[in-house]
């Protein structure tokens, strides 16, 4: 990266000192990653945002939904940043607060509302968090979706999942003992999600119709194809990924967990790891001493992570210094109250 950008950044955030605390999901560039103060995946984003109470300025080195997450967990006097508005996530964008609303009154007419507990992916608009706050459900992220949905079905027959139908098939499958027969997927752009009654009144899952266009591209193909060309290798994906390629994996687990389990391993090993690929490449840099390879032949960047680059973070890093807010992401305050009962209610699991 340029060197003036870095001595740039390195000037406006020495400036700032302790009034900026700058957040990093792993999916980020190296260019971005090297000024955060914490690096983490979204649990512990989510768990980290509060921890500098005293810094005036967050900046959310990340996607729209980490941020408004930081901004309802954070206290009132914080300001969070998100160096480019244009980073979004595609995921989140699948399941909008009307279709949700839609098809919770689809649930009603089918006499299954009550029954029915929602549990958000952190992947999600804080209007989708909030609906589901409202309606005494829960948030998840990849590495809590067990026990999310563990809570769940303690205060329900059904779940709604939202709207990853991956991370939550995956999970209900493959850690709670579920069936795919149970698992229904529901379609928010057909009528009663292109459903019957009989299929709703049956499902344990209700699953919505999203999923990540990043870890979709893995295929049960990508998985057999590096088994023959490198033996012994160990699979190692993300729970976003389709349940194919999820089953014929050896381990599975958030980017935190891929992180950790990439650490313990022992030198020499083979690591084929279906994620993001800036966090491949610098696991890759990391461990010189490990065989460590990106899943697919063709490569794959999350394009929403990547528009954090370092024009962006040293342009809200400089504003910052001279006292101008620019790209404040901020979440209304009746749909911030019901957004952090569902993230308190994560928070809070076992
Ligand atoms: P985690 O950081 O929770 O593993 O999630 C990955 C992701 O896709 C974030 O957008
Ligand atoms: Fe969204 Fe997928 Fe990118 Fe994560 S990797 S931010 S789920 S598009």
């Amino acid at each position: 990266s340029d060197p003036r950008l870095v001595e740039r950044a390195t000037a406006a955030k020495a400036a700032l000192g302790d009034r900026v605390f700058v957040l990093g999901h792993h999916y980020q560039r190296d260019e971005v990653i090297r000024f955060a103060d914490v690096t983490g995946d979204s649990f512990k984003l989510a768990q980290q945002a509060a921890a500098r109470p005293e810094a005036p300025y967050i900046v959310f080195c990340g996607v729209h939904f980490m941020a408004e997450s930081a901004d309802i967990l954070t206290a009132a006097h914080q300001q969070v940043i998100l160096p480019d508005l244009a980073a979004g996530c595609s995921m989140a964008d699948m399941a909008t607060f009307d279709q949700v609303e839609e098809t919770w009154e689809a649930l009603e007419d089918a006499g299954i509302a009550a029954d029915v507990v929602p549990v958000t992916y952190m992947n999600s608009s804080a209007d989708i968090k909030g609906f589901v706050g409202r309606h005494g459900g829960t948030v998840c992220t990849s590495s809590n979706a067990r026990r999310a949905l563990e809570w769940a079905f303690s205060r329900g027959s059904k779940v709604l999942f939202l709207p990853d139908q991956h991370l939550g098939r995956n999970t209900a499958v493959l850690e709670m003992g579920l069936s795919l027969g149970d698992c229904v997927v529901y379609n928010p752009h057909r009528p009663n999600g292109g459903l019957t009654r009989r299929e709703l009144a049956d499902a344990k899952m209700i699953l919505w119709r999203g999923h990540c266009s990043v870890h979709g591209r893995f295929t049960k193909e990508s998985v057999d194809d590096v088994r023959a060309r490198v033996p012994g290798v160990n699979v190692l994906v993300h729970p976003e990924c389709k349940h194919e390629v999820v089953t014929a994996a050896d381990h599975i687990g958030s980017t935190e967990y891929i992180i950790k389990k990439l650490d313990a391993a022992p030198a020499g090993s083979s690591w084929a790891v279906g994620t993001e690929l800036n966090l491949v490449r610098r696991l890759a840099a990391a461990h010189p001493d490990k065989n460590v390879m990106f899943l697919d032949k063709t490569v794959c960047y999350c394009s929403t992570m990547n528009r954090i680059d370092l024009p962006h973070l040293v342009r809200s890093l400089e504003t910052l210094a001279a006292g101008e807010v620019v790209n404040r992401i901020q979440v209304d305050e009746e749909t911030a109250h019901y957004a952090r009962a569902a993230l308190d209610q994560m928070l809070a699991l076992p």
